[in-house]
């Protein structure tokens, strides 16, 4: 697992995940910066982790990386009380504001989708237009819910989803996630024509409204197409890869026009990060398995 977690987390510091996006930035990649750690149990932990948010929105400041920042609610207290998690989230967009930067709230498992979405649009109503969010294409509800969010112009990072739910919310088929995922990406590519298509920012930190999180070549394009049909700028979307995930796609897209965001995640709380990545792709259980009797 430890080797594992070299190939798709940055480190355990701060430092670690900067050293890698500048090498990402060279090649014209921009990234997202994630803290891993999820269901934090204890409110002085919640706020504590609130508080390394804050400083890596200040790293990036200081280092001119072209970064954003993802976070999960349920890392800064959402299963603990949603009020204590809004608390947490106001202080960070506070931040991301005054250094006008950009966070994005990764969807986590079905049980708290309703409460993510609240809180980013209460987010959005207190007047932060600096948050984003991430709509999964495997639950039924989400054809609703990126509606609302086209509504409100608020900038939606879609992926498949990663967490194993049931099929009374979740399509349980491959191909049904795959027709809805390009579905709901022509959904996100009107609302961002609807909605003037602004591009990303000249600093790499503000993404443009759609964000398609992928490493699905057809899924990517369907997305180029659609996108060349309906003329919306290649500046407009962005193709979103997780690190260590297809390099290649990531420096062809990037070779093409398009804007592309490497999330790049860091820290020592890797464990549920990496079972996410091993349930996705049987083929990375060889990949332990070759390390291991290789030393
Ligand atoms: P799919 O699983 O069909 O894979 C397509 C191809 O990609 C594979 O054939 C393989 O080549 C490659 N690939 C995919 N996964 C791989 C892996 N683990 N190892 C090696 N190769 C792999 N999910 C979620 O529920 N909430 C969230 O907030 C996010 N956030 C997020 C951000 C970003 C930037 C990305 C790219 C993804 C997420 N995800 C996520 C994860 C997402 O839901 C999904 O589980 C993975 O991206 C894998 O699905 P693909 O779309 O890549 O397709």
């Amino acid at each position: 697992m430890r080797r594992l977690a070299t190939r798709f987390v940055a480190g355990d510091k701060l430092e670690d995940a900067i050293r890698v996006i500048k090498t990402l930035n060279q090649k014209g990649i921009c990234a997202s910066l994630d803290l891993l750690g999820e269901n934090t149990t204890t409110p002085d932990e919640a706020r504590k982790t609130a508080h390394e948010i804050i400083n890596i929105l200040e790293t990036i400041n200081h280092t001119g990386v072209r970064a954003n920042v993802s976070v999960k609610l349920t890392q800064i207290g959402l299963a603990l009380a949603p009020t204590l998690c809004v608390e947490n989230l106001s202080l960070i967009l506070e931040k991301a504001r005054q250094l006008g930067n950009f966070v994005r709230v990764d969807m986590e498992d079905s049980n708290v989708t309703q409460a993510t979405i609240d809180i980013v649009c209460q987010m959005r109503e207190k007047g932060y237009q600096n948050v984003g969010i991430v709509i999964q294409s495997y639950l039924y509800r989400s054809d609703k819910d990126i509606s609302r969010l086209v509504d409100g112009g608020i900038s939606v990072r879609l992926c498949k989803g990663a967490y194993k739910e049931p099929s009374s919310v979740a399509y349980p088929k491959k191909h049904d996630v795959d027709v809805a995922y390009d579905r709901l990406t022509a959904a996100l590519l009107d609302g961002a024509l609807g909605h003037n298509a602004p591009s990303v920012s000249s600093d790499g930190r503000i993404p443009p409204l759609p964000a398609l999180a992928t490493h699905d070549v057809r899924r990517i394009n369907y997305a180029k197409n659609y996108a060349g049909k309906i003329n919306l700028p290649k500046t407009s979307l962005e193709f979103q890869m997780l690190y260590g995930i297809r390099r290649d796609l990531q420096d062809q897209l990037a070779a093409e026009g398009f804007p592309v965001r490497v999330y790049v995640p860091y820290g020592t709380q890797w464990y549920p990060y990496n079972m996410r990545r091993l349930a996705e792709r049987p083929a990375n259980v060889w990949f332990i398995v070759s390390n291991f009797f290789r030393n």
